[in-house]
């Protein structure tokens, strides 16, 4: 381990640099293409597609598991890191179906800021919301784009309206798109006036050319769009839509961009929003609510645990996000939870599928650790300096299925695949005495979770399994006493929470924990975060 005091004195000056941040976006908005083009645009990769490898392009799509494919679907999450203007921007992949917004949650546990995607013709649509609140509720400062606008879509006011009318956050546009969608002529700075055109390249496989033009020309050539737009400019300066820094870190407020992914428009200007406006790394508090100070020694999050990410590196890799200090390979670090030692010597940076050797990484720096089988998503990992972050919740399952091998012979990998995937927060693992360990019951949020579990025990573990869904769907948590009064009625059900220990009561209905709540007014049956 380095104490040298030169290294970490470096520590507040990179952390500056840097820039985490996450799309959050509904399915299909274009949230792999803008992934692609940002990387693109900041040159760490050299033609699109190489990240996700989407049908048509070069692709080296990380191909662990094939039902992410077929499904159209993405499961397991990316994380990039690319250099830009002087600064080092890293950018987590978040899953964009519903089902595994657990998964999210903890991407977002990471982040310092969030890029809203939406797509022009279709606004804010439901999973936008539900991830939106995810980050109203960490206090996560994010940043609009307005994508698809060379395509027919709604008035740029409307989907402004619709951003502050419905989630209560103020639009402050940095940019002002000249055109209708689906007509896009290019882009006006709101601050300046200044107006950029920009070449259609083919499937924006390369960079889009960009082009300062004349008021007075552009004035001429498009007269309509242009004083359409200068109309709706002095709209927004009327109502004092400009940029108010404090309304933005504050996540009352958010700079909105407007573009088109697909084409490159606007994405060099969301790259320069991101390193000029999106807060750097800061003192994160600790379980106690007491701030880590970014020089303090080495210390991070696991946001997230994988295994068997493609099939040449059958390992488990633990995701950490580092919150302070410095992160130097081979550093032995300890495991907050159990106070064990954990060795850091293959530490690895994974860029799509690429992995590469990390020597050392700064304050929100993502950092792969292999052979992470004793670490959780929400585990604190530190050096020299004792601190434990705060827990990352558990979201409530509305969905519950008991868990069987369809093959008596491979009840070990069974087991073993089942604890794999409950330490991996794949899925929650309930169990209970009456129901022993052959079968337990799986609770997920979003019911193809469970598709990922059969999946992966039968590809992964050589362990076929067969489900037996229960007519379960409501969870609230309860304690020993609960339990007591809770035992034998019908249509409900305790269970342990095998990761943290927590007693789960679940109910057939909604209405059927109601009529329990009423009989047994003692019994603690408190909610747990909501996850859909
Ligand atoms: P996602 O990750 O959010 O699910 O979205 P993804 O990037 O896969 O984009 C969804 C579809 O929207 C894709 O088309 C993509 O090409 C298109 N798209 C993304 N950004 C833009 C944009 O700025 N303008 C236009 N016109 N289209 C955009 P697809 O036909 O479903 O897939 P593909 O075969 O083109 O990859």
């Amino acid at each position: 381990m380095s104490t040298d005091a030169g290294e970490s004195a470096r520590v507040p000056t990179e952390a500056l640099r840097r820039r985490t941040f996450a799309v959050i976006s509904h399915p299909d908005a274009g949230k792999s293409t803008l992934t692609e083009a940002l990387a693109l645009y900041a040159e760490r990769i050299d033609q699109a597609g190489a990240v996700h490898g989407k049908a048509g392009r070069r692709g080296v799509t990380s191909d662990w598991m094939e039902m992410e494919r077929k499904r159209g679907i993405s499961i397991t999450s990316a994380v990039l890191q690319f250099s830009y203007r002087d600064h080092v921007v890293n950018l987590l992949d978040t899953p964009g179906h519903g089902d595994f917004s657990e998964d999210t949650y903890r991407v977002l546990a990471a982040v310092d800021a969030a890029v809203m995607l939406l797509d022009a013709a279709k606004g804010l649509e439901p999973q936008t919301l539900k991830l939106f609140d995810v980050c109203r509720a960490r206090g996560i400062p994010v940043l609009t784009f307005v994508n698809k606008w060379d395509r027919p879509g709604r008035e740029a006011l409307e989907l402004l309206d619709e951003v502050e009318q419905t989630i209560g956050l103020r639009p402050m546009p940095l940019t002002w798109p000249l055109g209708i969608a689906g007509h896009l002529r290019g882009l006006i700075e709101c601050a300046t006036g200044e107006f950029s055109r920009f070449t259609r390249t083919a499937g924006g496989a390369t960079r889009a050319a960009v082009e300062v033009v004349p008021a007075a020309e552009i004035a001429a050539a498009e007269p309509e769009f242009w004083s359409a737009a200068q109309d709706e400019l002095a709209l927004l300066t009327e109502i004092g839509a400009g940029f108010d820094e404090k309304a933005f870190l504050a996540g009352t407020a958010t700079p909105v961009l407007f573009g088109a992914a697909l084409t490159g428009v606007g994405v060099a200007r969301l790259l320069d929003a991101l390193v000029d406006l999106a807060p750097a790394p800061e003192a994160r508090d600790d379980a106690t609510g007491t701030p880590r100070p970014l020089q303090a020694p080495m210390s991070g999050l696991v946001f997230k645990v994988q295994a068997g990410m493609d099939r040449s590196h059958r390992d488990r890799m633990a995701f950490v996000r580092i919150c302070s200090g410095r992160f130097e390979r081979g550093m032995v670090l300890t495991h907050a939870g159990t106070g064990r030692p954990f060795a850091t010597k293959y530490a690895q940076a994974v860029f799509g599928q690429q992995r590469t050797t990390v020597e050392e990484a700064f304050p929100g720096d993502i950092v792969g650790l292999v052979n992470a089988g004793a670490l959780r998503p929400g585990d604190t990992l530190y050096a020299a300096d004792p601190v434990e972050f705060p827990a990352i919740p558990s979201f409530a399952p509305e969905h519950f299925a008991a868990v069987r091998g369809a093959d008596a012979g491979s009840f070990k990998q069974f087991r073993r695949g089942i604890d794999q995937l409950d330490s991996e927060g794949v899925i929650q693992v309930l169990v209970s005495d009456l129901r022993g360990d052959q079968a337990p019951v799986l609770a997920a949020v979003g019911p193809l979770q469970f598709e990922v579990v059969l999946d992966r025990l039968e590809n992964e573990f050589r362990a076929p399994a067969r489900l037996e869904h229960l007519d379960f769907t409501v969870a609230r948590r309860t304690d020993q006493a609960g339990a007591e009064l809770l035992h034998g009625q019908s249509d409900v059900e305790v269970l342990t929470r095998r990761s943290d220990g927590v007693l789960l009561a679940v109910f057939s209905t909604k209405w059927r924990l109601e009529n329990i709540r009423r009989k047994f007014p003692d019994a603690t049956l408190d909610p747990l975060p909501a996850g859909s």
